[in-house]
């Protein structure tokens, strides 16, 4: 009886939806926000570099995260394509997380010392010189474009105060390490450090 009243007042009915959904909602993911698992970091993981941080930035600048994923699924056809499934405490210190939800091309959580630094500079250049019937976009300016290291510093003390423990010798080197590089050094360097920030998964590939 009590539920035909509910049925019949679609006004209540949503409202107890949207009650349930939330609760639910809310047991699953506040717990979250509390594990040691999801919110600390992976044992030995260390900080991005102030040239791979630069490239991260031209990662999120270039639009790559919308073709490639990094976050390896659980599953065995990825974990042996590539590498073990990742975790959320590799990515606590990822502002903002690149994970990504669309895989035009292959994931590149575990990237880091699957290739070359100069197979990455060719397939930057133009994609198809190595992987002919690639559909990845060409990035030439990439190899003309100078980078000044005048902001990394104080983009690593934004990352600073949101917990990512960058030393105060990091930000005082940080101009000087990146100052005069091309912006494919720091890309090509960022790339080769995906999935090296820690050992402990030991990436195979
Ligand atoms: C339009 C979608 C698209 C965009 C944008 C894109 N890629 Fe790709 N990427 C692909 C495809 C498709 C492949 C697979 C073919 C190949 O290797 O070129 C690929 C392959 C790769 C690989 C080789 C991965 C492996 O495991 O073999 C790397 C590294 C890579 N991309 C890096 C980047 C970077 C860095 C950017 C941004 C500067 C970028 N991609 C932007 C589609 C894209």
């Amino acid at each position: 009886m009590k539920h035909d009243t509910i049925e019949k007042n679609i006004g209540l009915m949503i409202l107890l939806i949207i009650l349930v959904i939330s609760g639910g909602g809310l047991a699953e993911i506040v717990p979250l926000f509390f594990q040691a698992q999801t919110t600390k970091p992976i044992e030995g993981l260390r900080t991005y570099s102030a040239v791979e941080l630069e490239g991260r930035d031209i990662y999120i600048r270039e639009g790559c995260h919308v073709c490639h994923t990094q976050m390896i699924r659980p599953f065995r056809a990825e974990t042996e394509r590539y590498g073990h499934f990742s975790t959320a405490n590799e990515h606590v210190w990822e502002h903002p997380f690149l994970w990504g939800s669309k895989r035009t091309g292959p994931d590149l959580a575990r990237v880091g010392g699957r290739y070359s630094d100069d197979w990455h500079r060719a397939h930057l250049y133009n994609p198809r010189d190595v992987v002919p019937e690639s559909k990845m976009p060409s990035y030439p300016w990439l190899f003309e474009n100078k980078l000044t290291g005048s902001d990394t510093a104080a983009k690593m003390a934004v990352l600073k105060k949101l917990g990512v423990p960058y030393t105060e010798e990091q930000m005082e080197t940080a101009q000087d390490d990146v100052a005069g590089k091309y912006e494919i050094d720091a890309l090509v360097s960022y790339l080769q450090a995906l999935g090296k920030t820690h050992s402990v998964y030991n990436n195979k590939r």
